[in-house]
């Protein structure tokens, strides 16, 4: 069959992106709803096949999200992860139903070694939940995904024979996961067609790979796979995911659109919306890219030798194999000026693809306002900032009133703050401090009444200039949660207490007591007829 613009659908690959649920497993990553409903619409533009919202038995706040997203998240199809039992898959579905598209993704482990030690139990035991929860999920939904976890340390025959019973209950796609990282492009390969030779009803599913980039071949593995005819590829953003990440999607994604004509492959990712999507995610995880990642880097189009440049500026194409446009690298023109009112506002921010109306665009117009007085162009970067930066401002969160930081060579750092509570009393604290950012977060802990402890701090500026908005990620630990913020301003100090604040009020969000308080509310509401 040919796709509309006359391409072959069998060669189409999809591109299900798992950010939400194996990105936000990286560790220090919490997203709060709305952060992860931001992303969702984002990845809907970008134009993904499958968005894996999350991991809805996990915790009250990751089904909420999941059915936030399940809800209000239109055009991909809504995945929720379900370990290979009733009560997740019943969670997950109860999650995605509301959406368009729903699909129930459940896993079990097939290889000796989770089996013996993680799941103490036996294969027959493992043959039996993968039965029930596909025909389980099934029951429910036709979409359904199942996964052998830890596939490529597993028994292959053992592994077929699962595959086989998943497919027999229905399962519509089968993923195989390299869970720890651990094969070779080569190898993968051999592994796909021996698996299509010992369950020939593979070939009437969708067959998908999930490569861990533990030894740096995720994107190799996955590809690997594709070559061997898997048409689904679980990516994530920059590469999020368990310990040294998941493919990256936009390596992915550029591997089929730039060497299209050699390996016929591709997908319907618009590809020009990858940059804005990767800077997101960064600035939503406090997760950096690194400066030479490949695409989403900043070097990744930067030359620094003079030969190179002189090579690019005579022709691009000497050191480039994609052009920067492509990957829509090219947003940071002049969009505002100071005298730029409401309305141009509100169309600059719908072109960037935020709807923002009402007292939302109040608040983006009074921040807008606040920064063109202190900037003499506001472009589509310091936008994009901003609203992301009010988006994550939530109701229940401690806010910066104000402060004041007294620091020079010859004095002690000092800092007063007044901080707005949750409970809407306004505190206020201060600090003698080592340097001025110390006695600043110090000041703010004793505002709070937290012991919260800085792990880490870094300050990036959003464009070139020096009067470029401040960026900062804060990393910190309370009680035992390790969780981030960021903040953006054009004062550094000020993005540095939106940060920290903003890590505070994570990290009691996703402390274990604010979990324990949750399901008590919950079970409270439910009792009450
Ligand atoms: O890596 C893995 O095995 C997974 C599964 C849950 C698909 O993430
Ligand atoms: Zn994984």
């Amino acid at each position: 069959m040919a796709a509309p613009d006359g391409r072959d659908e069998a060669n189409r690959v999809r591109i299900f992106d798992t950010t939400l649920r194996d990105g936000e497993q990286s560790p220090g990553i919490s997203l709060n709803r709305q952060e992860k409903l931001e992303i969702a619409h984002q990845l809907a533009r970008l134009g993904v096949d499958v968005v894996e919202a999350g991991f809805p038995i996990a915790s009250p706040g990751d089904f909420e999200a999941v059915q936030a997203i399940a809800r209000e998240v239109h055009g991909p199809v809504i995945a929720g992860l379900a370990r290979a039992n009733a009560q997740d898959v019943d969670a997950a579905w109860n999650a995605v139903k509301d959406s368009e598209r729903p699909r129930i993704h459940t896993f079990i482990s097939t290889s000796d070694i989770h089996i013996v030690h993680q799941l103490q139990s036996t294969r027959e035991d493992v043959k039996g939940q993968a039965r029930a929860a596909v025909a389980q999920a099934r029951g429910y939904c036709d979409d359904v995904e199942f996964s052998p976890m830890d596939a490529t340390r597993s028994d292959l025959e053992f592994t077929a024979e699962v595959l086989q019973i998943a497919i027999d209950e229905g399962a519509t796609t089968i993923n195989v996961p390299d869970t720890v990282g651990y094969s070779m492009p080569d190898e993968h390969a051999a592994m796909w067609r021996e698996l299509y030779r010992l369950v020939p009803d593979l070939t009437n599913v969708t067959t998908s790979v999930h490569c861990h980039d533990d030894l740096g071949l995720a994107v190799a593995n996955s590809f690997a796979g594709v070559q061997v005819g898997c048409r689904q590829v679980e990516c994530a953003i920059n590469g999020l995911g368990e310990r040294a990440g998941n493919a990256s999607l936009e390596e992915i994604v550029m591997l089929l659109a730039v060497r299209e004509a050699e390996h016929g492959l591709w997908c319907g990712v618009d590809t020009t919306e990858i940059a804005r999507t990767s800077r997101l995610v960064s600035r939503l995880t406090g997760y950096q890219v690194q400066p030479n990642k490949a695409i989403v880097g900043r070097n990744a189009f930067a030359h620094e030798s003079g030969i190179h440049q002189d090579g690019v500026l005579k022709e691009r194409s000497t050191y480039e194999i994609m052009d920067a446009k492509t990957i829509g690298l090219e947003s940071n023109s002049l969009v505002l000026g100071k005298h730029s009112g409401r309305h141009a506002l509100r169309n600059a921010l719908e072109e960037l693809g935020f709807t923002v109306d009402g007292a939302a665009l109040n608040t983006a117009f009074k921040r807008f306002k606040e920064i063109a007085d202190r900037k003499k162009v506001v472009t589509a970067l310091d936008l994009e900032a901003i609203v992301s930066d009010e988006m994550r401002q939530s109701e229940s969160a401690y806010t910066l009133e104000d402060f004041d930081i007294e620091a020079g060579s010859e004095r002690a750092p000092f800092a007063r703050v007044h901080v707005r509570r949750p409970d809407g009393v306004v505190a206020e604290g201060e600090f003698t401090g080592d340097g001025p950012v110390d006695a600043f977060f110090s000041a703010l802990n004793a505002a709070t009444g937290r012991e919260a402890r800085l792990k880490e701090y870094h300050v990036s500026a959003v464009t070139a200039g020096r009067d470029a908005l401040a960026e900062v990620t804060v990393l910190l630990e309370l009680d035992g949660t390790t969780a981030q913020g960021q903040g953006v301003s054009p004062d550094t100090m000020e993005a540095s207490g939106r940060a920290y604040l903003r890590a505070i009020t994570n990290a009691l969000a996703n402390s274990p007591v604010a979990e324990a308080e949750h399901h008590i509310e919950a079970a409270a509401k439910s009792a009450t007829p």
